[in-house]
């Protein structure tokens, strides 16, 4: 069943301070580390979405164990060469984060293990995988056409090998970072920049990695059992700061929030384009920055985004058209092919959506260019079962005319169960 929502345009300026909900890019990675490693890890403030349950379920088809104590919740493993091998598929649901990191988790199990999605998953990208895996003698199959059903083949073991890839994706480079701990031989990587770089950072911290120049050097060695405190997420924290970008006089605070280059690149966007943007970091999670963000609304300005920023920036880039229409001028996305791969076809989703609200956009082979108006209409907007469409939208109202009705609204629930809660109770706040 999907559920339509309608949201009416809030009246007057707001300021908040808002807590997010725990990072769900941190959140995959505490859950598999803690999973591959030996003995009990503690993580609090995992994230809320349905993408962090489906890693836990996945893990826990591999015979890992979660119990939930107060806040925070126990994982308990005899680390990755005691997980079991699975009664049939598991299951990944919406997560292309979850597939694609545990093909690298699974790589050197000596059972084979077959990884399913729901539909939209089951349409993304997988054969990618197959090279840098392949590379240290993992066997990675899918359908013809590349995609999920994703099955790792029993192997005996693997061996240290170097992987270029030509995409700077998180999570093909974690996907080998994760099998290239479990070879027997010192692995190498490099990709372009703009990329969160969340594992290489906690590898770097439990000393199972090292940076030398452009290439991340990966040493084979155990994950140990951690405790971690998981801050909240920038990319849902995202939605506020373009709520308030769009409202001149208005603010958002989030603090507690990751702080990762890879993870901000919409903050510089804002910047550039005229909000007013503070961010100071404030502590640190296994060597990945943590801090506290806070936007004011301006008159804004179109930007034209390309190359390491629009990797920064990818999973905002929806919401940056949305943020564009209220600017004033032409903005431009270049080197973002990558959204055609995400949970829609992400240049055809947002300007069908910016389309709707009565916004101008044209879709290019590699972004698309908004006409800045200073205005959106309103109107009904479908997701296409993608979260960042549906919540992209939601922030529309905010500045829009006139409503802003959501088809496939529930599609939000994948990152953030309670973003339409939180966007209200923003707009109500003096
Ligand atoms: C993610 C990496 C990004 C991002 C996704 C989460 C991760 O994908 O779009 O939402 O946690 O590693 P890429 O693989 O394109 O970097």
């Amino acid at each position: 069943m999907t559920e339509t929502r309608r949201l009416d345009p809030p009246q007057g300026r707001f300021a908040a301070t808002v807590g997010l909900p725990g990072d769900k890019s941190l959140s995959h990675r505490a859950l598999i580390f803690s999973a591959m490693a030996e003995g009990q890890s503690r993580i609090s403030g995992l994230g809320t979405g349905a993408d962090i349950v489906s890693s836990a379920k996945v893990l826990g088809g591999l015979g890992v164990e979660f119990a939930v104590d107060g806040d925070a919740v126990t994982v308990t493993s005899g680390g990755v060469t005691d997980w079991t091998e699975p009664a049939g598929p598991l299951d990944c649901g919406n997560s292309g984060t979850t597939m694609r990191l545990m093909t690298g988790a699974l790589a050197a199990q000596p059972f084979a293990v077959t990884l399913v999605g729901d539909e939209s998953l089951s349409k993304r990208p997988m054969r990618r995988l197959a090279a840098p895996l392949g590379a240290l003698g993992a066997e990675l199959e899918t359908t013809p056409d590349g995609t999920a059903p994703v099955t790792m083949r029993p192997v005996s073991g693997l061996r240290g090998a170097t992987a270029v890839l030509d995409t700077g994706s998180a999570q093909l480079r974690s996907a080998f970072e994760l099998a290239a701990i479990q070879a027997t031989g010192a692995s190498a990587i490099s990709s372009p920049p703009g990329y969160r770089d969340h594992t290489e950072r906690w590898l770097e911290t439990v000393g199972l990695g090292e940076r030398r120049d452009d290439t991340f050097v990966i040493h084979p060695g155990s994950v140990p059992s951690a405790s971690y405190d998981l801050p909240g997420d920038a990319s849902s924290a995202a939605f506020l700061w373009a709520a308030a970008a769009i409202s001149p006089g208005s603010e958002v605070t989030t603090p507690n929030i990751t702080l990762n280059a890879g993870r901000i690149g919409f903050l510089e966007v804002l910047d550039r384009m005229g909000a007013e943007v503070d961010a100071s970091v404030d502590r640190a999670i296994l060597g990945d920055p943590v801090g506290t963000v806070r936007v004011r609304g301006n008159s804004l300005r179109g930007v034209a985004i390309s190359g390491a920023l629009a990797v920064a920036s990818l999973d905002e880039l929806p919401l940056l058209a949305v943020v564009a229409s209220f600017a004033d001028g032409l903005t431009s996305v270049r080197d973002a092919a990558e959204l055609r791969a995400k949970e829609s076809d992400r240049i055809a989703s947002t300007c069908d959506m910016v389309r709707r609200l009565g916004g101008g956009a044209e879709a290019a082979d590699d972004g698309f260019e908004i006409v800045g108006l200073g205005w959106l209409d309103g109107g009904v907007v479908e997701s296409c079962g993608d979260h960042r469409i549906a919540m992209a939208a939601g922030v529309a109202a905010t500045g829009a005319r006139g409503a802003v009705t959501i088809d496939g609204a529930d599609a939000a629930a994948v990152s953030w169960p309670d973003f339409y809660e939180t966007l209200e109770a923003v707009w109500s706040s003096r």
